[in-house]
C-alpha cells in the first residue's frame, strides 16, 4: 500500500508532539518517512523527544509557549527558517484546568482558551504561506485539529473552559474549512 498512501519527503507540524497524542501521531509521521517537526514548552524536552523519535526518521524539537500571544508567529518564523513548505499542520497541543464553579479562575480560563482555541487559529493563519507553498491541486495541504468529546453533548465533569474551547474550535475548523477550501479547485463550494 505505500506507494498508494505515501507521506514521505513531506514536511509536518505537530503541536505538543512530548507526550500523549502528539507523540503518536509524531511517531507515525516518523516512521512513514516525513520530516516531523514537534513542539514543547520546554526547549530540552522537545529536543529529547525529537531524538527519541529521529531514531526511525527525522524528527526535530521546536520551542513554543501557546499561552503567550506571540508563540505562533515565533513559531512560524522558527520553521521559515528551516522549511519552504509544510504540508501537515496537526493543533494538537492542548491544555486543561478542571475547576469547580465557584473556584474557577480567570487566569485558568484564559490559559485553557489560549492554548487550545487562539494558538490553534493564529498558527493556522501565521503557517498559511508555508502550507500554500506545499499546497498542489491534486495533494492539498492539510491542518488537522485535535478536538475532544469534552466538547460534544452534554459534559460530564467541571471543565468549563476545556469544553467551551474544544467546542469552539470544533467551529472554527469549519470556518477554517469553509475559508480554505476556496484555495483547493475541486472542494465543494
Ligand atoms: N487524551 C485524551 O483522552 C483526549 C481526548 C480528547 C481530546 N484530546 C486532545 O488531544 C490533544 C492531545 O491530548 P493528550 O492527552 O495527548 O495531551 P497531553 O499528553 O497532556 O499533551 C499535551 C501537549 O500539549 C503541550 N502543551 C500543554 N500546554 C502547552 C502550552 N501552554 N504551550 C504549548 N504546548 C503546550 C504539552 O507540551 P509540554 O508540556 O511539553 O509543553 C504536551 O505535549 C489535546 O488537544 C487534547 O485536548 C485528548
Amino acid at each position: 500500500m505505500d506507494p498508494l498512501f505515501s507521506v514521505a519527503g513531506k514536511v509536518a507540524l505537530v503541536t505538543g508532539g512530548t507526550s500523549g497524542i502528539g507523540t503518536m501521531i509524531a511517531r507515525g509521521f516518523v516512521r512513514r518517512g516525513m520530516r516531523t517537526y514537534i513542539t514543547s514548552r520546554n526547549a530540552g524536552q522537545a529536543a529529547a523527544m525529537a531524538a527519541e523519535l529521529a531514531a526511525e526518521g527525522t524528527c526535530i524539537g521546536l520551542a513554543a509557549d501557546f499561552s503567550r500571544e506571540d508563540a505562533p508567529a515565533l513559531l512560524a518564523a522558527q520553521l521559515g527558517e528551516r522549511e519552504e513548505r509544510l504540508d501537515v499542520l496537526v493543533n494538537n497541543a492542548g491544555a486543561n484546568e478542571v475547576a469547580q464553579i465557584e473556584t474557577a479562575t480567570a487566569d485558568g480560563w484564559d490559559m485553557v482558551m489560549d492554548v487550545n482555541l487562539r494558538a490553534a487559529f493564529f498558527l493556522s493563519q501565521q503557517m498559511l504561506p508555508l502550507l500554500r507553498a506545499a499546497a498542489t491541486a491534486e495533494d492539498p495541504a492539510r491542518i488537522i485539529n485535535l478536538g475532544s468529546i469534552g466538547g460534544l453533548h452534554i459534559p460530564n465533569w467541571e471543565a468549563y473552559a476545556y469544553g467551551a474551547s474544544k467546542a469552539a474550535l470544533h467551529h472554527l475548523t469549519r470556518a477554517l474549512c469553509k475559508r480554505l477550501g476556496r484555495d483547493q479547485p475541486t472542494f465543494p463550494k
